[in-house]
C-alpha cells in the first residue's frame, strides 16, 4: 500500500509539511492548540477549558467547498488532532489582518469593529472571538442577530459582556467581503487542491502511537479489517476528550474524516440519506426546511465550533443515553447502513444501540449511511431538549414524539422516545400502548404519562435527580399534547 507519513496544510499562507518522525516534538494526537502554541508567533490561540466549552482556542479551517470557493469553519483547536487538518488552510488570529505598503498592520474589519465597539477588556477570549467573527464574516453578509449570537455561543467572555461584541460582529458583517483571503482565494484553492491530489493513506507511527487516515472507502474497510483494535474517529469531538480531559493514551487511531464518500446528504421520495461523516452543521442547514424537528435539535447541539466537526456517525456510534439525535432517529424509524468486507446490513437505529455506549457493529464494519424515512405531510414530529443552559450544554432529558392522527382525532401511530432516562435512548412502549387508537385528549395523555414510571428508572447525577428527570419526561409529553391537541375539538366531534 503506498502511504504518506507526513501531513501538509497551509499556515500563514505557506504550505507546511510536518513529518512526525523527523520533528520528534509532536505525536499524531498532539492537538492543533498545543502545536500552535509551540510555534513562535502563534500564542494568540489560548487554552481555557481544553474540552470544547469556552472557545478561547477557536481557529478557522478553510477548504475548497466544491463550488469554486472556500468554506470557512470556526473550530475548537483543543479538540483537533494534527492529522485532521491535512489538506486544509489553518487560519489563526495572527494572520487575519494584513499590512499596508509600509508594512504597518491594517486591522481586519472584524478586528476594527471589535476595537470601535469596545469589545475587549482582559483580552483572553478575544483571539477566539475574532476567529469566530472572522468565520461569520466570511460566510454571511448582514446576518440576523440570531445568526451572530449562534456563531458566538461557543465563545465565553467573562468580562466584556456580549452586547458590544455582538454589535461589533453585526457591524463588521455589513461591509463587503474584500479581505486578503478573498483576494487570494484562487491561489489558496490551487495550493489546497495540490495537497489533496495525493490521496494516499496517511500512516503515522511515532513511539507508541499509530495513526491511520485513509481517503477511500475501500482502503478504510481494509484498514478496519486489519486493525480492529483501532479507535475510530471522524470529528473527534467525543474522542479528543479522552486525551484532553481523561489523559488516556490513545495508541491506535483510524481517522475516517478524509472519506468524501461519507460526507453527503441526499433524498428521494421516500427518505433522507445522510452520510455518517456529514457534520451536524451541514445537516442542520439542510434540515431547516426539510426536517425541522432535526434542525431544531441541532440548533441547540453544542456550539457552532462543535457542530462544524461533530458528525452524525460519531453521535450514533457514541451511543450515549443523551446523544441528541438518537431519540429522533429512533422515533422516525431510521436505519443505519453498515458496510463490511463484501457485505452490507441495514439495521434500525433502535436495534443498533444495544446498551450503555454499546452498538451492534461487527469488527470489520463501518457505519456508512443513516437512512431516515421522509415523514408524510400528516406526520406530527416534535423534538425537545432540556438542559441547564440553552446553548452549549448537554441534555438532562430529551424526547422525540412522532404521531399520526386519524380524521376522528384518534392516535393511529405514535412513537415516544426519551434520552437521559435509561442506559440508552429508549422508547416508552407502555405509554404508546395507552395512546394507540384512542382519542388524542389531555386525560388520555395524563394516563399515558403515568406509564413512564413503569418504563424508566432514571439515574440521579449532577444534572438532575431521578425524580426531577421523571417530572421532566412527564412534562415533555404534556407539552407535546399542548402543542398538538385540542380538547374543545374533541368535545365538538363527540357532540357531532
Ligand atoms: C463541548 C461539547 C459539546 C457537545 N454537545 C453535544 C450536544 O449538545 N449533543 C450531543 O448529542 N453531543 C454533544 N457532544 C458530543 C459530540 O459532539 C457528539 O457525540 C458528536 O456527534 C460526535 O461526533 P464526532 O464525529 O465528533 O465523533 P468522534 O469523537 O470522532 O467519535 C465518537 C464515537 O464514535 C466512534 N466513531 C466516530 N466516527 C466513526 C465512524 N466513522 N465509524 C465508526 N465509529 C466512529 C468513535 O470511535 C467514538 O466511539 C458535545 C461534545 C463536546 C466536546
Ligand atoms: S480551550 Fe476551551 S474550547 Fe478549547
Ligand atoms: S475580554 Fe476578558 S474574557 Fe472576554
Amino acid at each position: 500500500m503506498p502511504v504518506q507519513q507526513s501531513i501538509r496544510f497551509i499556515l500563514d499562507d505557506q504550505v507546511v509539511e510536518l513529518d512526525f518522525q523527523q520533528s520528534g516534538q509532536y505525536t499524531p494526537v498532539t492537538t492543533v492548540l498545543n502545536y500552535l502554541r509551540s510555534l513562535p508567533g502563534h500564542k494568540g490561540v489560548k487554552e481555557g477549558c481544553g474540552q470544547g466549552d469556552c472557545g478561547a482556542c477557536t481557529v478557522v479551517l478553510a477548504e475548497p467547498d466544491g463550488r469554486g470557493g472556500l468554506s470557512y469553519k470556526a473550530v475548537n483547536s483543543c479538540l483537533i488532532f494534527l492529522p485532521m487538518i491535512h489538506g486544509k488552510q489553518l487560519i489563526t488570529v495572527e494572520n487575519i489582518n494584513e499590512e499596508d505598503k509600509d508594512h504597518h498592520p491594517v486591522l481586519h474589519p472584524v478586528q476594527l469593529a471589535l476595537v470601535q465597539h469596545d469589545g475587549t477588556q482582559c483580552g483572553y477570549c478575544t483571539p477566539g472571538m475574532v476567529a469566530s467573527m472572522f468565520a461569520l464574516y466570511k460566510n454571511h453578509r448582514n446576518p440576523a442577530k440570531e445568526v451572530v449570537e449562534d456563531a458566538l455561543s461557543g465563545n465565553l467572555c467573562r468580562c466584556t459582556g456580549y452586547r458590544s461584541i455582538v454589535d461589533a460582529a453585526l457591524d463588521a458583517c455589513k461591509v463587503k467581503d474584500n479581505d486578503h483571503f478573498s483576494r487570494n482565494k484562487e491561489q489558496v484553492i490551487e495550493k489546497l487542491d495540490a495537497l489533496y491530489r495525493n490521496t494516499e493513506t496517511i500512516v503515522i507511527q511515532t513511539g507508541n502511537h499509530t495513526y491511520l487516515k485513509p481517503f477511500t472507502m475501500t482502503e478504510a474497510l481494509k484498514l478496519r479489517r486489519e486493525n480492529p483494535d483501532a479507535l475510530m474517529i471522524t470529528g473527534a469531538t467525543d474522542v479528543a476528550l479522552l486525551k484532553t480531559k481523561k489523559h488516556l493514551h490513545l495508541p491506535k487511531i483510524l481517522d475516517l474524516s478524509g472519506l468524501d464518500e461519507l460526507k453527503l446528504i441526499l433524498e428521494d421520495h421516500h427518505r433522507i440519506v445522510i452520510g455518517a461523516g456529514t457534520t451536524m452543521e451541514e445537516i442542520r442547514e439542510y434540515c431547516i426546511s426539510r426536517l425541522p424537528a432535526l434542525a431544531g435539535i441541532l440548533h441547540v447541539f453544542g456550539s457552532l465550533q462543535i457542530r462544524n466537526m461533530a458528525t452524525m456517525g460519531g453521535n450514533l456510534m457514541s451511543a450515549s443515553p443523551i446523544g441528541d439525535t438518537l431519540p429522533l432517529l429512533i422515533a422516525l424509524h431510521a436505519k443505519v447502513r453498515l458496510l463490511g468486507n463484501n457485505k452490507q446490513r441495514d439495521l434500525p437505529v433502535e436495534d443498533f444501540i444495544t446498551g450503555y455506549r454499546q452498538t451492534d457493529i461487527h469488527a470489520d464494519e463501518l457505519p456508512a449511511l443513516i437512512l431516515i424515512p421522509k415523514p408524510k405531510k400528516n406526520v406530527i414530529i416534535r423534538s425537545y431538549k432540556l438542559s441547564k443552559r440553552t446553548d452549549l450544554d448537554i441534555s438532562t432529558v430529551s424526547a422525540c414524539f412522532r404521531m399520526v392522527l386519524t380524521k376522528e382525532n384518534k392516535v393511529r401511530e405514535i412513537d415516544i422516545v426519551y434520552g437521559g432516562m435509561a442506559d440508552r435512548p429508549k422508547r416508552a412502549a407502555a405509554a404508546e400502548l395507552v395512546l394507540k387508537d384512542e382519542l388524542w385528549s389531555r386525560a388520555l395523555v395524563e394516563r399515558a404519562a403515568n406509564q413512564l414510571e413503569k418504563a424508566f428508572q432514571p439515574l440521579s447525577d449532577a444534572r438532575a435527580a431521578a425524580d426531577t428527570r421523571m417530572i421532566m419526561a412527564r412534562n415533555l409529553l404534556l407539552k407535546f399534547w399542548l402543542e398538538t391537541g385540542r380538547d374543545d375539538l374533541n368535545e365538538k366531534k363527540e357532540t357531532d
